[in-house]
């Protein structure tokens, strides 16, 4: 296959760059990241499709195990890895309207998890068919308007590193969902809300993290009230005049 893609350098002049029959660094970043988002998608499906299939009270219990699990190993993670990583790549090349719908979609995945593992045996077997349905659209968004965008921003060279940072958070954020303190001050201000959000609902109940930031967050702290009324307590502290702390715990 040959044809062209448009890069824009620093200066957001566009740089055209011929391809040969070599998949360029842009190319293979891209087909990583839907293989990754393919495999996640068939396993939901799969899981998915065989609760609704109605199986015995023993095997549709193992599966709905290993389908809650399936998506607290890895599919939180891997929304988690995106939010400190790709989106924000994304943010910065002005899909920020994009990233807004695939974060409230993030929020809406995390919340079906949470109730999921409240339902009965039918429920859970038509829930997990939309949460599979809502995952498989979603990466498809974002093989289509994300990552393509994202990466004809980047040079060929830096296209690895976009894969390098997801799979870093990625592994990151299985290893440790809950990180006890998230520093806001390297993010930009647009983002620093849906991290926190992304944080806190992977949060055990009656377990804290502790946010940094360089102004006072009442309202971060007025936002989770609002979304998660009694959800959560908070508590901030004034370190200086540009360092604020706030405490964030999950109530039961
Ligand atoms: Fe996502
Ligand atoms: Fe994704």
């Amino acid at each position: 296959m040959s044809g062209r893609v448009e890069n824009l350098d620093s200066d957001g002049a566009v740089i055209q760059v011929a391809l040969g029959n070599k998949p360029t660094e842009a190319q293979r970043v891209q087909s990583a990241i839907e293989a990754h988002h393919a495999e996640m998608a068939k396993r939901l499906s799969i899981l998915a499709n065989s609760m609704a299939k109605g199986a015995s009270p023993e095997s549709h219990s193992q599966l709905a195990k290993d389908f809650s699990s399936y998506l607290r190993s890895d599919i939180l993670p891997h929304a988690q890895a995106e939010e400190t990583s790709v989106y924000l790549r994304a943010q910065k090349v002005g899909l920020s309207e994009v990233v807004e719908t695939m974060l409230f979609e993030h929020r809406y995945l995390r919340a079906k998890i949470d109730e999921f593992e409240t339902l009965s045996m039918s429920e859970q077997a038509a829930l997990s068919l939309v949460i599979s349905e809502v995952f498989s659209i979603h990466a498809q968004k974002e093989n289509l308007f994300i990552l393509p965008q994202v990466l004809s921003s980047v040079t060929d060279g830096e296209a690895a590193e976009v894969l390098s940072e997801i799979q870093h958070e990625f592994a990151e954020s299985k290893r440790a969902p809950a990180a006890s303190t998230i520093d806001l001050r390297p993010l930009p201000p647009k983002a620093r809300h849906d991290v926190v959000f992304s944080k806190i609902q992977s949060l055990e109940i009656g377990s804290s993290i502790t946010v940094v930031n360089d102004h006072n967050p009442k309202p971060l702290f007025y936002q989770i009230d609002a979304l998660w009324p009694e959800g959560y307590s908070c508590s901030i502290a004034k370190v200086d005049d540009r360092t604020f702390t706030m405490e964030i715990t999950k109530l039961g």
